[in-house]
């Protein structure tokens, strides 16, 4: 770190990966993207017209190599996180990874053991909601008791349907949709719910449209059902094939209320009434619905690196999610109920 500054090095330009690196670049005080990296060469391309010229490389041990780097920002498919945060560890860098932290349990640990060999250095995975406004209020209304004691999330992660077939290609290294999506919805609830233990999930899940995801075990929606300890519970419906857009939307019950988060994924507050009735409009994707909340919880990453704190999310919350996410996908395909 130079004059306070975080010099910072993003890896994986695709969808996401473009997102993360035009924030590091032009809105996150304290960071400056001084390097960049993709197999692809269109991507490379496109890094070096459009960031502000950082050096842009390959392959990811050469930008390790940048000399004065703090910092990398992987945005790279799910299959190869816990290699790289690995790899950023012991080149001396704070790594900060899109989620999910893994597809297996083993690696989640073997990231956290190699991560107290580093006391000093951060690591934090991405899971956006924590830093979307919404639901920081939900949850510090849940936190002051609001609600009395919550004990049941009813959570979705709903996409619309992207007809190109680009998570068809995806799939196969996305670990299926609990692992891929779902996800957040677990932290979430974990969150939500106080971090309880997990003790039982069970899933169900079907290929409404995209016939091509058999070919690698996957579904285009799946219902999931967890049981934590002390009686707690979530239930969770992710889909690809939303016809109106992404409707990312939580339910907390608790014994003196709820409170609901993102009903109807409205775009905006225009609301039209016509011949047909009246109607909102959707946010078509996630990016739209958590734009800000990528930004804050960038910008969080590089406050605690700066200021040596520790992220408000753990590694261990990170490890959690993809345990629970597991044994769904395990109970998917075996047809049963999983204990914890
Ligand atoms: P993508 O497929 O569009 O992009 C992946 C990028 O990684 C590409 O630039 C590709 O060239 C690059 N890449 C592939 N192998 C690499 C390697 N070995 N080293 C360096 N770069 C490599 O995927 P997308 O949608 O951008 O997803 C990336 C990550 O972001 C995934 O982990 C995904 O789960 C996560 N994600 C998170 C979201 C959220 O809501 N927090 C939403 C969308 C994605």
């Amino acid at each position: 770190m130079h004059d306070g500054i975080l010099d910072v090095g993003v890896v994986g330009l695709g969808r996401l990966g473009k997102r993360h690196a035009e924030n590091l670049a032009f809105r996150v005080p304290g960071a400056k993207l001084v390097a960049a990296c993709s197999p692809s060469a269109e991507e490379r391309a496109w890094a070096e017209g459009a960031l502000g010229r950082p050096k842009v490389y390959a392959d990811y041990p050469s930008l390790l190599a940048h000399p004065g780097l703090d910092a990398v920002f992987l945005v790279t498919p799910n299959t190869v996180h816990p290699e790289q945060i690995v790899a950023g560890l012991k080149a001396g860098k704070h790594v900060f990874c899109e989620k999910p932290l893994s597809l297996e349990l083993d690696e989640c640990l073997a990231v956290e053991a190699e991560a107290k060999r580093h006391p000093k250095l951060k690591v934090m995975i991405g899971y956006v909601r924590r830093f979307d406004a919404s639901y920081q209020d939900a949850q510090a209304r849940i936190a002051r008791g609001d609600i009395g004691r919550p004990f049941l999330v009813r959570s979705q992660t709903c996409d619309m349907n992207d007809p190109s077939g680009f998570f068809v290609r995806f799939a196969p290294k996305s670990g299926g949709i609990f692992l891929d999506m779902s996800v957040h919805d677990i932290d979430l609830a974990r969150w939500l719910l106080g971090s309880p233990a997990p003790r039982r999930v069970f899933s169900v899940g079907t290929i409404a449209v995209h016939a091509g995801l058999a070919e690698c075990g996957d579904v285009d929606n799946g219902v999931a059902i967890c049981e934590f300890a002390g009686g707690a519970m979530a239930t969770i419906y992710a889909s690809r094939t939303m016809a109106h857009g992404h409707e990312t939307a939580t339910e907390i019950v608790g014994t003196a209320g709820r409170i609901v988060v993102g009903r109807d994924g409205r775009a905006n507050e225009v609301e039209v009434a016509d011949a047909h009735g009246i109607r909102t409009m959707t946010v078509p994707t996630f990016w739209e619905r958590f734009e800000p909340a990528f930004l804050r919880e960038t910008i969080h990453f590089v406050d605690c690196v700066r200021h040596d704190r520790p992220p408000g999310l753990t590694l261990h919350d990170a490890t959690e999610a993809t345990r629970i996410a597991i044994a769904l996908r395990d109970s998917l395909v075996g047809r049963r109920a999983v204990d914890l």
